[in-house]
């Protein structure tokens, strides 16, 4: 085991440096959607990571954003997000990461994160803890809401039907403050080493969730639904926490589930 997360690392290593160098340098960007941007820097960094997997497991699958994967034949299988906070990125805006996680046979063993620019690798494997640059790391005490920073994101894809923002006005109203930093994988991250409270998003793809799900668990939190149904790489949406917010922020879920506001949005008045 220590092998594959020891080699996750390398290569996450790797391919941050690689797009750290496209981001001092600047790049432009194309459209996949209205709104869904892809620089060569994600192409690149999924080439390189890809390759460096199949030259070290050869028979394992990968599941890569970019459509660059492969099907194997083992029970192992790699999600991969070769630039996580593209929008970010493209606009020089210093929050974007490399990730990579392993299945075997549908459970998560390892995941790795990787921030080029604050030089820090957060990685973890099932059953050994998590860690940030080798350091063990542990979520937050934080028992209350109100007294939580948390955070949440907006898929670019599909974005007129999203939710969420009912969620974020009601978080907003409760909490010390909602993060949207644009990086999926690194809010998980913060969540694992207790910069952050609690997490959810909707829509998320399973390279975005993978290893920062591993992480937070390693770390002592909880991951699930939205409706506290057991956590899915597949699911419509995720809330991972520190385990002690977990219950205060699926009853809050519930009531906004059902259209029950503690706080209605406030009118607009022109002044
Ligand atoms: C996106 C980021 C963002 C989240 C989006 C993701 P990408 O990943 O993680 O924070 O809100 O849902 O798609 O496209 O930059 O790899
Ligand atoms: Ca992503
Ligand atoms: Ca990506």
């Amino acid at each position: 085991m220590p092998e594959f997360l020891e080699t996750a690392a390398g290569i996450a290593r790797e391919a941050g440096a690689l797009i750290a160098g496209y981001h001092s340098r600047g790049i432009g960007f194309e459209l996949k959607g209205d709104y869904d941007l892809v620089t060569e820097a994600d192409r690149a960094s999924e080439r390189l990571i890809v390759e460096r997997l199949r030259n070290y497991f050869p028979t394992h699958s990968v599941v890569a954003e970019e459509g660059g994967g492969q099907e194997g034949s083992s029970e192992y299988r790699w999600y991969v997000d070769p630039l996580d906070g593209t929008t970010n990125f493209a606009h020089g805006f210093p929050m974007f990461n490399v990730t990579l996680a392993l299945e075997r046979a549908g459970e998560l063993i390892a995941g790795v994160i990787y921030h080029p620019i604050h030089e820090e690798m957060f990685t973890a494997e099932a059953g050994g803890g998590a860690y940030l640059n080798n350091r063990r790391i542990h979520v937050s005490k934080v028992s209350r809401i109100n007294d939580a920073l948390v955070a949440t994101g907006f898929p670019s894809r599909k974005r007129h039907e999203n939710v969420n923002v009912h969620f974020y006005y009601q978080l907003a109203m409760m909490s010390h403050g909602v993060r949207r930093a644009g990086a999926a994988a690194l809010d998980l991250a913060y969540v694992a080493c207790g910069r952050l409270d609690a997490f959810w998003e909707f829509g998320l793809n399973p390279w975005d969730m993978a290893a920062g799900v591993l992480l937070v668990r390693e770390a002592g939190g909880t991951a699930s639904g939205m409706h506290g149904e057991d956590f899915s790489l597949r699911g419509p949406h995720m809330l991972a926490d520190n385990g002690l917010l977990h219950q205060p922020m699926l009853d809050l879920f519930t009531e906004i589930f059902a259209g029950e506001y503690r706080y209605p949005m406030p009118e607009i008045v022109k002044k």
